[in-house]
């Protein structure tokens, strides 16, 4: 029996305290990136084999919200939610990477 998603979306919805001086990503939006994320794959009738997941720190903070699409091991830093759509329909529907966005090339 094949895996039930080919594609995972990881994104990062780890929370600190306000006085913790790393910061999170919650606090820069990254709530709002998963329903993005979500509506954009239901919409394309994709959300059936790539699922958009809540994921805790990614241990790359300074650069988030960070985002990370497996098994392309393709790490994205700096997502806003005006970047959601360029994601899905390029790299998701597409196959490329928004390569303005990734943080590490192989
Ligand atoms: S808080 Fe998001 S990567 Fe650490």
């Amino acid at each position: 029996m094949p895996p039930p998603f080919r594609k995972h979306v990881f994104i990062c919805l780890n929370e600190r305290p306000p006085e913790s001086e790393k910061g999170d990503c919650t606090r820069k939006g990254s709530p709002e990136l998963l329903k993005k994320f979500k509506a954009a794959l239901r919409a394309r009738g994709l959300d059936e084999e790539i699922r958009a997941n809540k994921a805790g720190c990614l241990d790359n903070c300074e650069n988030g919200c960070s985002v990370v699409v497996y098994p392309d091991a393709v790490w994205y830093g700096h997502v806003t939610e005006a970047d959601v759509e360029e994601i899905v329909e390029k790299h998701l529907v597409r196959g490329e990477p928004v390569e303005r966005l990734r943080l590490y090339k192989p």
